[in-house]
């Protein structure tokens, strides 16, 4: 019988050293791009591919992300009472009354591989979701996980959501070995983390989605560190691969690399230029103010 995804895990447990000091004592995944945090586009994108149970793996700097998925009863009670109602249904539908919010702690930051395996206990013996809620991903109605879900659904083994990086920046990403391809899917053959430029077998770049048979389980448990001293999930992957087949899916969507500074500043920017009730008057701010020449720009930075 074909199995179904069900959960998703959230690693939320690193550091945020990029993004210093705004991530001393706030968790990087709730920095707000427009008017809602990192962390909930990713829940949301999750929910809208069908998943019913988060996993959150967090650590101690973290506790504002399940605040933020938790009910609040003051401020829902002084929303009602002063008929924001509109309000009061934002904040009630953060997450959806038929979706489990499960937290694990991951004890020290080894790294994406650990904090995926501090998920077992939750996961079980099924496939999962990863998303890496750093790597937003905007792509209108038909959101990245659902694409990959729907590849899984029909070939019932792991799927990497990946794109095309500049080839200079291989030593970012997990970098696969692509084979043959099927439109959007590829066949992988191996994989390998943060390979330079120079020896990187392509610039497919694996990007913060992932779907995972719970047999990866085994070999986080079994690989010793890799890559800057961190307990690597494409380690995992690439033992994964000598049992199972593992399938590489480009993605449709464009990706902002929320982690860094200038992909946090660049989704800013074009998730407002799409939101509903700012995109008018942020426009009309833009051309006013920096409509004309890139002169514009550099004198205003450095006013
Ligand atoms: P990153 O390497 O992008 O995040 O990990 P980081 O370590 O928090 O950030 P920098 O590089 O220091 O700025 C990718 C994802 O994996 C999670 C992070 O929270 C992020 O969502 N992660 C990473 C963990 O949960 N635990 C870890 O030990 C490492």
């Amino acid at each position: 019988m074909n199995k179904k995804v069900k959960k998703a895990v959230f690693p939320v447990a690193g550091l945020g050293t990029r993004f210093l000091p705004a991530t001393k004592a706030n968790p990087k995944e709730m920095l707000t791009v427009v008017d809602k945090p990192l962390i909930q586009y990713a829940a949301e994108e999750a929910v809208n591919a069908g998943i019913e149970e988060l996993i959150f793996v967090t650590s101690s700097s973290k506790r504002a992300i399940e605040d933020h998925f938790d009910k609040n009863y003051e401020l829902e009670a002084e929303l009602q009472k002063k008929g924001k109602t509109e309000l009061l249904k934002i904040v009630q539908e953060v997450v959806p009354a038929n979706v489990t919010c499960v937290y694990v702690r991951q004890p020290e930051a080894l790294g994406l591989g650990h904090a995926v395996l501090c998920a077992q206990p939750v996961v079980g013996d099924e496939p999962f979701a990863v998303i890496l809620a750093d790597d937003l991903i905007n792509c209108g109605g038909n959101c990245v996980l659902g694409q990959m879900l729907s590849v899984f659904n029909d070939r019932q083994c792991s799927i990497l959501g990946v794109e095309e990086v500049p080839p200079e920046e291989t030593h970012k990403y997990g970098i696969v070995d692509p084979e043959e391809s099927d439109g959007r899917i590829t066949h992988v053959s191996n994989i390998v983390e943060k390979p330079a430029p120079d020896v990187a077998r392509s610039n497919l770049a694996v990007v913060g989605r992932y779907v995972l048979t719970a047999a990866i389980f085994k070999h986080l448990e079994n690989i010793p560190r890799g890559a800057g001293g961190e307990i690597q999930l494409t380690d995992a992957i690439e033992k994964l691969l000598h049992d199972e087949q593992v399938l590489a899916y480009r993605f449709e969507g464009k990706r902002y690399d929320c982690g860094s500074k200038l992909g946090y500043l660049q989704a800013t920017v074009e998730f407002a230029l799409q939101h509903p009730e700012l995109r008018d008057e942020f426009i009309a701010y833009l051309e006013a103010g920096f409509g004309q020449q890139a002169e514009k720009l550099r004198c205003a930075g450095n006013d």
